[in-house]
């Protein structure tokens, strides 16, 4: 326990709010994880699950797992006295945070049309749309009872190789636990946003900003590096017996995993999302680097994931001005000194990415250098499991490149959305991916990109009004 938080503390984070973040996740270190197990340094590191407020009226179901009632006591006063009870615990559980006045809001059921996003509907959209609030009965299923059994484990639900990551509280300390906390909730809000107990009160406060209470323990998930390190300790590295047993594989992919996950939250700005899909690439570069470099054996498509992720961010460096670049990797062996430099460049990169502005001009370069790559899906060059990962990597990226262009001007990138789909569809043709018509199918789609024009994202003319 002891060294995985010396090993946390002494994590170069530059990023000052995820300093602050990963600072105060010195609790996380009681988190129990087996040795064995990749996430172990991950979760120790990062931290999981969460919890939040009680306010006012607790719903009869919720009274009923609390020793004591509750004190029903006027709104001004209430997260103090209400949280009382939880002052020894460090995870609250979802359920605290789905009072109706608290986050709990919104039509139930909820249909896609009905909701607004916002505060007062998170735990709602959670609940009844989030694939993390099944997470735990995912493991109930006789899929994941097959895949259990194919590696050894015990029952899904009991044994760590599957609950590290589908049901996080089930390796947290009892005494860090409050009453209200379950494991059945799988991923849930402390999962994500951090362990409660440091911020509950203070953050229903409306005089304190989100920078204050993130510096109460509240995890700044505005920062998209602080993001990305959070989801990407359940959604790249997957131990190979893992894989081999069937388990669907994992491909961190930040922007459309966020925009995949039903949305609680407002995202800002326009060119957010590919900023977020370069932070999500470096990420998962350095989380596959720390991998192949910790584990004794790895799976070919981990090794082949850890190129393509290279392959993909050299390109992309390269064309932006004063980001950390992987030009000193001169061969592409996975020695542990090349694969312990990446992880460090690729953690730079994240933090710079996150860091700096991004804007349309930068990411219409990105977008056409990336295009322009099809002179590296030659047949033969390449084992067919490498090109098909740079492939997957690639068609990903220029997806969400060029994501808010489509946004914006639907009509102008018409033609490149329909060679997008045609792109996303060799690339999907999993058993027998064919690189030639892979790389014939770019060539379709960066011709197509003449049609939205060389523009910067803005349009030309502004429509009357
Ligand atoms: C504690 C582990 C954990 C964390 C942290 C986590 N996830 Fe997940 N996520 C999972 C698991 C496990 C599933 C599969 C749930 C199921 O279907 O049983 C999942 C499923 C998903 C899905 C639905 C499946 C898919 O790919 O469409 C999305 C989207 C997703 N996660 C996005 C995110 C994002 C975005 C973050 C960070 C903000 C995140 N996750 C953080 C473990 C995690
Ligand atoms: C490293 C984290 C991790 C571990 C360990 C893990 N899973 Fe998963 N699992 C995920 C994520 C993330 C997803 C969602 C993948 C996606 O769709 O992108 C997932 C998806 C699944 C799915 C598919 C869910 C669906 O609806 O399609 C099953 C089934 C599953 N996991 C079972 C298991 C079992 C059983 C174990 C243990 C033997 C296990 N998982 C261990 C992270 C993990
Ligand atoms: C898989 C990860 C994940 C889980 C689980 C999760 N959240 Fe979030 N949540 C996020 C992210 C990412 C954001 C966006 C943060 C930002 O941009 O500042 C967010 C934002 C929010 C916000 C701010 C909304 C806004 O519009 O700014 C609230 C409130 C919130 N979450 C509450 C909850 C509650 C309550 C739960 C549990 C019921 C929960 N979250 C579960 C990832 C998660």
């Amino acid at each position: 326990m002891g060294e995985r938080c010396r090993a946390g503390g002494r994590r170069k984070v530059g990023d000052k709010s995820s300093l602050l973040v990963l600072n105060k996740t010195g609790i996380f270190c009681n988190v129990k994880v087996p040795r064995s197990l990749p996430l172990r340094y991950l979760l120790g590191r990062i931290g999981v699950p969460l919890g939040l407020i009680l306010t006012v009226a607790l719903p009869g179901s919720v009274l009923a797992q609390v020793p004591a009632p509750l004190p029903e006591p006027t709104p001004a006063i209430v997260t103090a006295r209400t949280f009382r009870n939880f002052d020894s615990a460090d995870f609250i559980g979802a359920v605290g945070c789905s009072s109706s006045i608290c986050h709990g809001g919104g039509p139930s059921p909820i249909t896609a049309s009905t909701v607004v996003v916002g505060d007062r509907n998170a735990f709602t959209i959670w609940k009844t749309r989030d694939a993390h609030a099944k997470s735990w009965a995912t493991l109930a299923t006789e899929r994941s009872a097959r895949m259990a059994a194919a590696i050894g484990a015990g029952k899904p639900q009991e044994t760590a190789r599957c609950t590290e990551c589908h049901a996080p509280m089930q390796a947290v300390n009892a005494s860090r636990i409050g009453p209200l906390s379950r494991v059945e909730d799988g991923i849930s809000c402390e999962s994500c946003h951090g362990p409660a107990k440091s911020w509950i009160r203070s953050h229903t406060r409306r005089d304190l900003t989100h920078a204050q209470n993130v510096t109460t323990g509240l995890r700044d998930l505005g920062s998209l590096y602080v993001r990305a390190n959070t989801c990407i300790a359940c959604h790249q590295v997957l131990p190979p017996d893992l894989q081999k047993a069937g388990h669907p594989p994992l491909v961190f992919e930040l922007d459309a995993q966020s925009v995949a996950e039903p949305k609680h939250w407002k995202e800002s700005g326009d060119w957010r999302g590919p900023q977020a899909w370069l932070v999500g690439q470096a990420a998962a570069l350095r989380e596959t680097s720390w991998a192949l470099n910790k584990r004794d054996s790895s799976g070919d498509l981990e090794r082949e994931q850890w190129r393509s992720l290279l392959w993909l961010l050299r390109k992309t460096t390269n064309t932006l001005a004063d980001f950390p670049k992987f030009e000193y990797l001169t061969d592409i062996e996975m020695s542990p000194g090349n694969l312990a430099r990446a992880q460090g460049t690729a953690d730079e990169l994240a933090r710079t990415a996150s860091a700096r502005p991004w804007d349309a001009t930068t990411t219409r370069r990105v977008l056409d250098t990336l295009a322009a790559s099809d002179g590296d899906f030659a047949p033969g060059k390449e084992a067919p499991l490498a090109l098909q990962n740079k492939a997957v990597r690639l068609t990903l990226a220029l997806s969400r490149l060029m994501a808010p262009f489509q946004a914006r001007d639907k009509g102008r990138w018409a033609k490149p959305s329909e060679e997008m789909q045609k792109l996303f569809m060799t690339m999907d043709a999993r058993a027998d991916f064919d690189a030639a018509k892979f790389a014939d199918q770019l060539r379709a789609f960066q011709k197509s990109l003449a049609y939205a024009g060389p523009d910067d994202g803005v349009p030309k003319q502004t429509a009357a009004r």
